[in-house]
């Protein structure tokens, strides 16, 4: 699961850096120049000898020719920063092999043979995170993508499946435990050295591989199978954190469940582990049988989570356990494919987690990510589509585009098809294509086949980026309501000609009198324009369209403030209903930014929003945790994506304006829900995290109308807080009011917290993206915080990834924002590419913003893009970004 990214440069290995290859010739791979691998690996047996600065590990590879490739005399096995002490070929040492790049490409005279290999590695000073590293003691691996040639020369590509047998040996005291994929099938010790043998039942590419050797505790549990088979689970952590594991068990336990229920997948080993690490690129990984975690998607309890960290949790949990299906069974032909296993496996997650919790709630809550990351990168220069046609570093293309929008366009076809035949097609794909590397075509012809739909139109979103905007027209005239649509696909990176793709809309028309409609309807949109006739309409309806979100495009409508403010306080699906509040204020905004508004129109479209938001205040049928989403204000990014040339200082200055207005005119029923939800019991029921959701949004806006208010109950919150829900949402409004409060808090949460990781991380995130006028100083001085550093991930996303994203400070009209974030990546960059690539989107929106600022945001992609020596990723991205 996606947080941050991938490799590519040799780890802390000053030789080896110098070995690389100049960035900037590196040539783009490309879709189209796929080529099976010539020789099949039957089999691969590994041998760790392991330490924590020298980790010794001899490789045995059973080979023999492809059939189905091309002839070839040669084996190219890939590498990265890598040496080998050794090269045999069926037993005896041989001289026929030589380096290319980092590769090694070992002559082989006959049809069949067993390799030998030995590299020594030294994990402590790999800082990349990516193969073989250490983690505050103990030693773990990560693959995907293409980690696993850190480790051993292979061929590191995701069609060359083999099966895996390996002996692990190292310290008894240093590794106690010691883990890898598939069952462990033998045991033993000498001396003060302990052994384990593993075997892995099931074929994989090398980027499943894992293994891990530490001082780790566990929580056990086992599962029984529809099938009747007994699996011992296991979640793996370090010794003090053992009491905040039981979320994640629980968890894991409902997505085993919910997948055979709902997809009638059943696991397949008598061992599931999971292990937390706190040095990690992303959110997890999921290695067969031994999914690998940051402990940011694994520790919970109330004193330390938030109610958000709880379904962070619950939904990578389930995330990385569907990939058991949905990746590693069926796994990716190429990288270009990688949507086939996360689009699909994202889809997934979100299914599971709408059916333990609120779908409405979960729907919104994705399309918000989806609009709020996927929308920008799709209309800036990294646009690609979800399966892209080249790329230069794959750990780039870990995107919302890959991982939301792939979901989106499977949820399309599930729309399209009803749940009932959408699963007979991915009954069939399981079917068909289990054991393989698959394609993405492979995927959609399963549906196709399977929900017997004509999905050869629909294709076309796999091919083309960008945003598809639809134009809706509705016109009345006699008893007849005539609804038009068009659609455009905007010219992205590559791609200047589009065609129209299928675009099932959900809609249905309301009897204004009556407030109710006669039904929903699917329209789908094939063509570039489309004409749809009602009849029976005395008076014009109002339209809601693209209810639950039904295609992942941009709306675009005449529609009356009136209009919106029915719809907010009437429609009867709730993400329509969330849809019309938000472009209630998201056009307001737009307005209020662009065309200078004068008092009186902006005064009425204040009293309007003002209007629909008291009905969802006041309204006794909602729940809370619905009632949080329709109150929430559209983000500053959505906002700027809404004009084609945005100033983020003007945008945020009205948006905080709005919310003062609100604040005010509310401030009745604000103080309401506050005093209804304030001493609410803490639970983990759906009522008592509504209670919480609500309570923090309502002193959001009593914050910005009245903070002498504010700051004296969000002390009072802070202090009374029993979980982390409200203490967290009590600082973050204290963190943006200048008083005597903020300071107390922040120190006393820093001192309660200084021992837990996670939560300090909460703290420097709180400061960072914090509303304060002088949030720039203080992201200096927490740079120079003892418990600030570039080597932890979440640390470092934890105060720059919260700046990149506070509007205010991030966009400093001066540009310092902006050189702060040049400076970490230039810092950063050496030190772990993979999460440094990450920083460079925020500057790419360049052609975006107003001039002056977009000036400064090129130099400092520019500064970035002339520094001597960039790694691929960064590279790759700065590049991109200049365009
Ligand atoms: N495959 C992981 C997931 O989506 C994400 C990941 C990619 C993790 C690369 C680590 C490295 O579940
Ligand atoms: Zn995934």
């Amino acid at each position: 699961m996606d947080i941050a990214r991938t490799p590519s440069n040799p780890d802390g290995n000053p030789e080896m850096a110098d070995a690389a290859v100049d960035p900037k010739n590196l040539p783009e791979i490309r879709r189209e120049d796929y080529r099976p691998f010539p020789w099949i690996v039957s089999e691969t047996r590994l041998d760790f000898d392991l330490g924590i600065d020298c980790t010794r590990v001899r490789s045995t590879l059973t080979i023999a020719r492809n059939a189905k490739a091309d002839r070839s005399s040669t084996i190219r096995l890939n590498g990265d920063g890598i040496e080998a002490t050794s090269v045999t070929v069926d037993g005896e040492p041989t001289q026929s092999w030589v380096m290319d790049g980092d590769d090694l490409v070992l002559t082989l005279p006959g049809d069949a043979h067993e390799i030998g290999i030995e590299t020594e590695i030294d994990p402590s000073a790999n800082s990349q995170l990516m193969g073989l590293y250490a983690s505050s003691g103990m030693l773990c691996t990560q693959c995907e993508a293409e980690g696993f040639r850190r480790i051993t020369f292979f061929p590191d590509r995701p069609d060359v499946l083999s099966t895996y047998s390996v002996r692990m040996s190292g310290s008894k005291d240093r590794f106690p435990v010691l883990l890898c994929n598939g069952n462990r099938v033998a045991t033993g010790e000498e001396g003060d050295t302990h052994w384990a043998e593993w075997h892995d039942p099931w074929p994989k590419p090398s980027y499943l591989f894992a293994l891990v050797a530490g001082d780790l505790v566990a929580r056990s549990a086992s599962f029984t199978t529809m099938g009747g088979r007994e699996v011992e689970l296991n979640v793996w952590v370090r010794e003090g954190d053992l009491d905040r594991t039981e979320h994640a068990m629980e968890s894991l336990k409902r997505s085993m469940k919910w997948d055979e229920e709902v997809f009638g997948r059943e696991y397949d080993l008598d061992l599931f582990n999971i292990v937390a690490v706190s040095d990690f690129n992303m959110g997890a990984m999921e290695n067969k049988g031994l999914n690998i975690f940051n402990t940011k998607y694994v520790l919970a309890d109330p004193e330390t989570a938030t109610d958000g960290d709880y379904d962070g949790v619950e939904g990578v949990i389930g995330h990385e356990y569907f990939h058991n299906w949905s990746g590693n069974r069926i796994t990716c032909r190429d990288w270009f494919q990688l949507s086939l296993k996360e689009g699909f496996t994202v889809l997934r997650d979100q299914l599971f987690s709408a059916d333990m919790g609120s779908e409405p709630v979960k729907r919104i809550e994705d399309v918000r990510i989806l609009r709020g990351v996927q929308f920008p990168e799709d209309s800036g220069p990294l646009a690609h589509p979800i399966r892209p046609d080249s790329y230069r570093e794959i750990s780039n293309f870990y995107t919302a585009t890959v991982y939301n929008k792939g979901a989106e366009v499977i949820r399309m076809m599930r729309t399209m098809a009803g749940e009932e035949r959408f699963r007979k097609g991915t009954d069939l794909y399981f079917d068909r294509h289990d054991g393989e590397a698959a394609t993405c075509e492979d995927f959609v012809k399963s549906i196709e086949d399977g929900a017997a739909l004509d999905l050869t139109r629909f294709r076309r979103w796999y091919s083309q980026a960008g945003t598809p905007r639809v134009g809706v027209t509705l016109e009345h005239e006699g008893e007849t309501a005539r609804l038009t649509l068009t659609q455009t696909v905007p010219a992205t990176p590559g791609q200047s000609e589009k065609q129209p793709m299928p675009i099932p809309l959900k809609l249905a028309l309301f009897d204004r009198a009556s407030g109710t409609h006669r039904g929903e309807e699917l329209v789908i949109l094939n063509e570039d324009r489309a004409e749809v006739t009602f009849d029976g309409f005395t008076e014009k309806p109002i339209l809601s369209i693209n209810r639950t979100f039904s295609a992942p495009v941009t709306i675009e409508r005449d529609v009356s403030r009136e209009e919106l403010v029915f719809l907010a306080e009437k429609d009867d699906d709730p993400f329509a209903r969330y849809e019309a509040m938000q472009e209630l204020m998201t056009g307001h905004l737009v307005a209020d930014v662009t065309d200078d508004l004068d008092d009186d129109e902006r005064e009425a479209a204040r009293e309007d929003i003002a209007r629909a938001m008291r009905s969802v205040l006041e309204d006794d049928q909602l729940d809370d945790l619905m009632r949080g989403e329709l109150l929430m204000m559209p983000g500053a990014t959505y906002v700027a994506e809404q004009m084609l040339v945005a100033d983020p200082g003007r945008i945020h200055a009205r948006r905080e304006a709005l919310k003062t207005a609100l604040g005010t005119r509310l401030a009745g029923s604000l103080q309401e829900v506050y005093a209804r939800t304030e001493n609410m019991p803490f639970s983990l029921d759906a009522g008592a995290k509504g209670a919480r959701k609500v309570k923090t949004l309502a002193l959001a806006y009593i914050a910005a109308s009245d903070p002498a208010k504010a700051v004296e109950l969000a002390a009072r919150q802070y202090d009374r807080a029993d979980n982390m829900t409200d203490r967290q949402g009590a600082l973050m409004v204290l963190a943006g009011l200048d008083s005597a409060e903020r300071t107390g808090k922040l120190l006393d949460f820093y001192n309660r917290y200084q021992n837990n990781a996670l939560v300090i991380d909460k703290w420097f995130a709180i400061q960072a993206g914090s509303l304060h006028p002088r949030a720039i100083e203080h992201v200096k001085a927490l740079r120079d915080h003892p418990d600030f550093t570039l080597k932890n991930p979440n640390r470092v996303r934890s105060l720059y990834m919260a700046f990149a994203a506070n509007p205010a400070a991030f966009h400093a009209e001066d540009g310092e924002g902006y050189a702060i974030i040049a400076d970490l990546i230039l810092e950063l960059d050496p030190i772990n590419a993979q999460t440094t690539a990450r920083f460079v989107p925020p500057l790419g929106r360049w052609r975006r913003i107003e001039e002056k600022r977009a000036k400064l945001m090129r130099e400092a992609l520019e500064r970035i893009a002339a520094a001597p020596k960039l790694s691929r990723d960064t590279f790759e991205q700065v590049a991109r970004s200049l365009g």
